[in-house]
């Protein structure tokens, strides 16, 4: 698709433009104030799990420089800040007593986005469970709606009056089966045995969460965001078509359509079956279903797959893009604005969606800095291709109500460490020293264009 010269007019003087970031991303201060550590603090202390061998300890030290990082938002020109609750910052125990200074710091956070007008949107989930609640099982737990709802409910009572506009869950496909299948991410479980239960769980707590902060918050926007990818099959084999379309169930439909009515996708995959007999003997199926005011979408990629039988359950696996030879980023992955255009237009099909906003976009890249200057244009171009291709969607009726850029500065990559930086602004990890990249400086212009 062909980037062409566009600025955020172009979009309507009423589109949100933000910039996302998460507790365990950024904070640091882990230990600081009552906090006990989440999943990723232990989980960074086994051997190889983060590439680089580092830990979110610190991180970008959020904790103590929010000021001036909401600053630098807004000098940008965004107009909203995406963060999320640390669960072992508010609750330290899991559940039960809430932790006051935890509490404190979000006030603090709201109240100077408020303070600047920036418009806060929280998530309530970004993959930072305590610890405390894995060692009973985590999301695997039949507990574990019990413990989130209450943690839910602890957010919504506190920040209610503040915060309208809520995220439940970011990408649950991605912490389920990157934690508790592939046992890649925090904290670091394989199996079905292990997926089928958390996948379950979150598709409930997606649900129960809107629910409990619909009736807590008056006038609240509610929304949940899903991770998503094209699905293309390698070749026109029916082997190759039958395993994208696995694929395809797995990472695109498995947590979507639940939440709209439909119960889980009626197809012919066994891994399907075993989730409804878990949800049979559970017996919540309608609860799987709730209104959402907005779908959060978030793409980074493509995906194109063969069959493989020696991939267990979905019996596929990734051509990279590298071996296709087509265009990707630091992380390996494919740079395609059509597909992302393409995603957009097939989650608007649902009957249900009433409200699309693209809560995560960006990318990594080896940046680097060069006499304090990071220049770094194949962000810029990979953000002139994806806006292009999303305000494509956009004047084709898909009622797309705002973009926030993943990411502010570079921060803690889960299982990649701080290697691989998606930020609009360079973080220094010796100094914590924050430097605005070119493609931060574009975003201003872009956003003061005639
Ligand atoms: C999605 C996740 O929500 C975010 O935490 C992560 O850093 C980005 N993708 C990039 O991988």
């Amino acid at each position: 698709m062909a980037a062409f010269d566009l600025t955020a007019k172009s979009f309507g003087d009423d589109f949100l433009w933000g910039v996302a970031i998460s507790a365990a991303q950024n904070e640091g201060a882990y230990t600081q104030d009552g906090r006990e550590p989440s999943i990723w603090d232990t989980f960074s202390l086994r051997r190889g799990k983060i590439k680089d061998g580092s830990n979110p300890y610190t991180s970008c030290d959020f904790y103590h420089r929010y000021k001036d990082d909401l600053l630098l938002v807004k000098a940008l020109g965004f107009k909203v800040f995406r963060f999320s609750i640390s669960w072992p910052r508010v609750l330290p125990d899991g559940t039960g007593r809430v932790n006051k200074e935890g509490m404190a710091f979000y006030h603090r956070v709201i109240d100077e986005c408020l303070k600047l007008g920036l418009i806060p949107y929280v998530t309530l989930y970004h993959w930072d469970l305590p610890q405390v609640l894995e060692n009973e099982g985590g999301w695997a737990s039949y507990r574990m709606l019990k413990w989130f709802n209450h943690f839910v409910t602890v957010c919504a009572e506190a920040f209610g009056d503040k915060v309208k506009d809520w995220i439940i869950l970011n990408e649950p496909m991605g912490f389920v089966s990157l934690g508790y299948m592939l046992g890649m991410h925090a904290p670091g479980k394989m199996g079905l045995n292990n997926f089928l239960p958390a996948l379950h769980n979150a598709v409930l707590a997606q649900a129960e969460g809107g629910r409990i902060i619909r009736s807590l918050v008056k006038n609240a926007h509610i929304g949940t965001c899903f991770s998503c990818s094209e699905i293309k099959p390698f070749s026109e084999r029916t082997e190759d078509v039958e395993a994208a379309k696995r694929m395809d169930i797995l990472l695109n439909r498995l947590p979507v359509e639940p939440l709209l009515g439909g119960g889980y996708p009626k197809e012919d995959f066994k891994l399907i079956e075993r989730l409804e007999m878990h949800n049979k003997a559970w017996k919540y199926t309608s609860r799987m279903q709730f209104d959402f005011d907005f779908i959060g979408l978030q793409n980074y990629f493509p995906l194109v797959v063969k069959y493989n039988p020696l991939i267990p359950v979905v019996q596929a696996s990734e051509v990279k893009a590298a071996y296709r030879k087509v265009p990707y980023t630091s992380m390996g992955w494919e740079i395609n604005g059509e597909s992302f255009y393409n995603i957009i237009k097939r989650f608007w099909e649902y009957e249900g969606i009433k409200e699309i906003i693209i809560t995560e976009s960006g990318a990594a890249f080896k940046d680097k800095m060069v006499n304090g200057v990071i220049n770094d244009v194949e962000r810029v171009d990979y953000f002139k291709e994806y806006l292009a291709a999303l305000l494509k969607a956009k004047n084709e009726g898909v009622n797309i109500k705002g973009c926030f850029i993943w990411t502010l500065m570079d921060n803690f990559e889960w299982a990649e460490g701080y290697k691989s930086r998606f930020g609009l602004v360079y973080t220094d990890f010796d100094t914590r020293l924050r430097t605005i990249k070119a493609s931060g400086y574009w975003f201003r212009d872009f956003f003061t264009a005639k």
